[in-house]
């Protein structure tokens, strides 16, 4: 079996499949990167070859996303978390911040805010477990707060918004881990956006963060520089040594999504994808069941229940043997989860509803 037959479709949420032509890339380069005679997980991040796939990753992340000018790039570590607690350290330490609540990870930040800042829920669907966003006009805003932080793709609940009121003079912070490069987006609406790398940006072990250049001046100089935005900032994300390896790779799958048409492009794909498999579910008669109120359904992560629980280890023992790969949903929320990242094809969507469609037939 060649290695292209034996890749199986992956659906998983995070770490999630990556485009086969950026690992093919990144697999001819392994041992030798650019004339360097060396690869580049071997290479200086200060080196002229790395400063250079540097700029070109952060230039192609800029066209990708129209980033203004005004706005810096950042290409730091320690996964979407670790920035649940230095997003209040370095804006909102002993102030208010504001955060929306639409399922687990919009929760988990708030639970961190509330260890550095007044952290205050101004709107939450906790009441609806979580299958809808809380209606505009019950938002309850506070205009001194520091930030509002929202998570405009709950990646276990599968609730997705990328609307939301005029907000005034306060920032907006959004937690893009699981939607970030899914579809154009107006950067400019937020203060600052950042994104664990392992869903569509490349490997775990990178966060992007773009912000407004301004709010670097709210860092307060008190702050260990390691973990100041500022001193990044200012570093060029080169502070201390950068994920390296996965700085390379992102900047591939940045390459990659242009080649492909840009985000106009990943949206029409992921559209489709979603489509079809909302589809299949909402086809279903009831066999399979996705909780979410259809205007918020995710485009990237599909949460889904099978009717009868006592059929779930078939399904995805099946699944699995049909090469559809990490169908299992959160522990949190139980049942499956199709995770449709950009690197998911149409095709394999398609793999995935017949093969529901099929499974169906025999257990319904
Ligand atoms: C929306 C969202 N935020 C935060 C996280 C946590 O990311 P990390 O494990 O990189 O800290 C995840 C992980 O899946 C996520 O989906």
């Amino acid at each position: 079996m060649n290695a292209i037959v034996a890749r199986a479709h992956n659906f998983s949420a995070g770490p999630a499949a990556l485009p086969e032509e950026v690992l093919r890339e990144a697999q001819e380069e392994l041992l030798e990167w650019r004339g360097e005679g060396a690869s580049v997980l071997e290479l200086s991040h200060r080196g002229k070859a790395f400063m250079r796939l540097a700029e070109e990753a952060e230039a192609s992340l800029r066209r990708l996303l129209a980033v203004p000018e005004d706005y810096a790039v950042l290409f730091l570590q320690g996964g979407a978390r670790l920035h649940f607690a230095l997003i209040p350290m370095n804006f909102a330490a002993g102030a208010r911040a504001d955060y929306v609540l639409t399922g687990y990870w919009s929760e988990k930040a708030f639970k961190e805010g509330g260890r550095i800042s007044e952290a205050r829920v101004a709107a939450s669907s906790k009441h609806s477990r979580y299958v809808t966003v809380p209606s505009f006009s019950a938002w309850d805003l506070d205009p001194g707060a520091a930030y509002v932080h929202l998570t405009p793709n709950e990646t276990i609940h599968g609730v997705e918004f990328h609307d939301f009121p005029d907000l005034g003079a306060v920032p907006v912070i959004a937690d893009m881990s699981s939607t970030l490069l899914s579809r154009p987006l107006e950067v400019r609406r937020y203060g600052m956006i950042y994104a664990g790398a392992q869903k569509n940006i490349g490997p775990a072990g990178l966060v992007l963060l773009i912000l407004r250049r301004d709010l670097l001046e709210r860092c307060p100089a008190t702050l260990p520089e390691i973990l100041s935005y500022r001193r990044h900032a200012e570093e060029g994300s080169m502070l201390n040594t950068p994920p390296t390896f996965a700085w390379y790779l992102a900047g591939k799958v940045f390459a990659w999504i242009e080649r492909q048409g840009g985000l106009e492009e990943m949206e029409r794909r992921n559209r489709r994808k979603a489509e079809l498999l909302y589809a299949a579910i909402d086809g279903s008669g009831g066999f399979y069941r996705n909780p979410v109120e259809p205007a918020f359904r995710s485009w990237m992560n599909v949460p889904f229940i099978l009717a009868d629980p006592s059929l779930d280890e078939l399904f995805l023992r099946e699944a699995q043997a049909h090469g559809l790969l990490a169908l299992k949903g959160h522990r949190a929320v139980g049942g499956m989860r199709a995770s449709l990242y950009n690197a998911v094809p149409v095709a394999a969507v398609e793999a995935l509803t017949d093969f529901m469609g099929d499974f169906a037939r025999r257990h319904g």
